[in-house]
């Protein structure tokens, strides 16, 4: 009995302990954001169709054309196939399609198919898809297969549907019979015997006639959380394993598009899948806007990040009309006229996110499967425009209209796509006129400039609008590239009292097929490559603080090549130390734990380091990784910070 009482009170203490410790804080720190660290993700370096973007289909809605890529058409990654001697016809039309915002269709006419007793294989009349460079299955697992179809003769029209190897094996295989007269959704399961990287989809008329059919797809069934219409697991868990404090998307320059007509319109993302407009990229692909904005904030939901969409600030990209792409020239400004309607767009966007399944939006937000509100507190509206008189009138419009309807939003303007010059000033003179509350600022440049300019933030005016750093990078994705990225975080970490938010662009980047040269995490069809600028976002996200301590580390002033932070979460009572050291020798740093109370006398110690020019590849991607060890703590330590370094030292205290 009493063995009992005295455990219940050691679990009540221990309750009460970890109670005080989930909201304390600590004399002395300064409260810095909670948002600070995030990702940014862009449909550039097919980011999302061929990447994030489950789907293994490519061209599912027979929509590419030469608009988006000379050589492209309804056809491309697909092949005409009549296997077993049969024959028959196939084009594409456009008279009543599934939905006139998906305009083009296949109409296949199965003439005859061939009964040779020494044909082996699957005989038919039909299509074949390459899918994004091929398709990824493993064996044993499941992978649902949809079309859209019609049939177009008296007969219903059985169709063959089969997942197959470069030799022409069938690896897993089912049948759907095509009996409407009107567009109608038919699915299958496939399960495929074994794997393969390289495998097609074939759809094959088994009978004699004529269909329809539009929005093929193949989607794994094992997608991130199960979601149907989801993410890749993987790359999906790699993001998730950063604990991203938010999400901004879908861009970058996708947002303000590549003159006015290719503008990323949030509402053209959502509903059903055959009602999207899908549209060309302005990185010279294509849009299927199957991951849209639904699975924008579903993906946040899903991995605890806030969502942070960016949406036009009725301007395209300055830089519309370049050699490759098709469209503007130079930026183009949504006409007066049309701006009241677009501006209720951008309330809409809030109303869809956070209203009640009553209004109009959150009914819509509610028939796509989540009633529940996302909780959207910012909105970011523009993105690195030339601040023209064009941009000023139409900011201000959608700014106060937002302002006044909905105060509880943050609203994020924008500073032009440099660290200076006369977009930054004249971007940051408006935010001061206007009081806008962050300021996204963007910048790509050399790691000597990141180096150089550690302090930027120290003398930002407090008393004005607070920072978004955006889009951020050095040149590269070498060792001294991340590290001088990380001695840059911690300024940032520094200032989280003026930077309320940071992340690093572009995030993701599919091997050979890439319109950026430096990104944070590199994949194919089978594999990521995270760089070791990636690791040290990680090390950032997996420990950030909400109080921010002055004097607990000392080391040389004087010494630019360091550089060195303390916070304190209060949520877990950690003490959170990180050092950078991006010279080539070791570096003595003392620390000082006395403004802490009682601290554990193990710590869990992260290291990254190596030669600078060191980075991951395909063939090594475990050449740059962080390394995990523990380390023994005292109030007073030393600590000799590796050359090339970032360290994170977390350690439990109770305060
Ligand atoms: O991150 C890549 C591009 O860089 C973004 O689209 C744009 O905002 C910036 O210029």
């Amino acid at each position: 009995m009493l063995n009992r009482i005295i455990t219940a009170l050691i679990l009540v203490t221990g309750l009460l302990v970890s109670t005080t410790t989930m909201s304390q804080k600590i004399k002395g720190g300064k409260a810095i954001s909670t948002d600070l660290f995030g990702l940014f993700f862009e449909d550039i370096n097919y980011a999302a169709d061929g990447g994030l973007y489950a789907e293994l289909v490519q061209n599912r809605s027979f929509e590419y054309n030469p608009t988006e890529r000379r050589e492209w058409h309804p056809f491309s990654y697909w092949e005409y196939v009549s296997p077993g001697y049969s024959y028959g016809k196939i084009c594409v039309e456009t008279r009543s399609p599934v939905h006139p915002n998906n305009p083009h269709y296949i109409v296949l006419d199965a003439e005859f198919i061939g009964h040779y007793e020494e044909f082996k294989g699957v005989s038919g009349v039909g299509l074949k898809n390459s899918g994004f460079d091929g398709i990824v299955v493993r064996k044993g697992e499941n992978y649902n297969f949809s079309l859209f179809a019609k049939k177009l003769s008296g007969n219903p029209v059985d169709l063959f549907i089969g997942i197959e190897n470069t030799k022409g094996e069938t690896l897993a295989e089912n049948t759907v019979s095509i009996s409407s007269d009107n567009w109608q959704k038919y699915t299958s399961t496939l399960k495929t015997n074994s794997d393969c990287d390289t495998a097609k989809l074939v759809v094959l008329a088994r009978t004699n006639g004529k269909l329809a059919m539009d929005m093929v797809s193949l989607f794994p069934e094992k997608t991130f959380k199960n979601r149907p219409n989801g993410l890749r697991a993987d790359l999906a868990e790699i993001l998730a394993q950063m604990k991203p404090a938010f999400v901004r998307f879908p861009g970058g320059c996708l947002v303000h598009g590549d003159g006015l007509e290719n503008m990323y319109r949030w509402k053209n993302t959502i509903g059903p899948l055959e009602q999207r407009v899908e549209q060309r990229n302005i990185w010279g692909y294509h849009q299927s806007l199957g991951l849209g904005y639904f699975e924008y904030f579903q993906f946040c939901e899903d991995i605890g990040a806030k969502p942070v969409p960016v949406l036009p600030a009725a301007v395209s990209c300055q830089n519309s009309g370049g050699t490759w792409r098709i469209g503007g020239q130079g930026q183009q400004a949504i006409p007066d006229e049309e701006m009241e309607e677009y501006i209720q767009e951008v309330l809409d966007l809030i109303e869809w996110a956070n209203g009640p399944v009553s209004s109009k939006w959150g009914a819509k937000r509610a028939e796509a499967g989540h009633p529940e509100p996302f909780k959207l507190e910012y909105v970011g509206i523009g993105n690195e425009d030339k601040i023209t008189p064009e941009f000023e009138e139409r900011f201000k419009m959608i700014y106060d209209a937002v302002k006044e309807k909905h105060p509880e939003i943050t609203i994020i303007g924008t500073v032009g796509p440099f660290h200076s010059g006369e977009d930054f000033d004249k971007g940051w003179k408006l935010a001061e006129e206007i009081k806008v509350q962050i300021i996204d600022e963007h910048y790509y440049t050399d790691p000597a400039w990141f180096m150089g300019n550690q302090k930027r933030y120290d003398s930002y005016d407090r008393n004005s609008s607070e920072v978004y750093l955006g889009e951020y990078a050095s040149w590269g994705n070498k060792l001294q590239n991340a590290i001088a990225e990380a001695a840059y975080m911690i300024g940032l970490e520094r200032n989280g009292d003026v930077v309320r938010m940071a992340s690093y662009a572009p995030l993701l980047a599919k091997k050979d097929f890439t319109q950026w040269r430096t990104d944070m995490v590199f994949f194919d069809n089978v594999n990521i490559c995270p760089t070791p600028n990636f690791y040290v976002q990680q090390m950032f996200m997996n420990n950030s603080g909400d109080q921010y301590f002055e004097d607990i580390i000392s080391k040389n002033e004087n010494d630019t090549t360091l550089a060195a932070s303390c916070v304190f979460d209060s949520k877990t009572g950690d003490v959170i130390l990180k050092m950078v050291n991006y010279s080539d020798s070791e570096k003595p740093m003392k620390i000082n734990l006395g403004k802490f109370g009682k601290i554990d006398p193990l710590a869990e110690k992260t290291l990254l380091q190596g030669n600078p020019e060191d980075e991951n590849t395909f063939e090594n991607p475990d050449n740059i990784v962080p390394v995990y060890s523990e380390i023994k703590t005292a109030k007073k330590m030393d600590y000799l910070a590796p050359p090339m370094s970032l360290t994170v030292i977390r350690i439990k205290s109770r305060n």
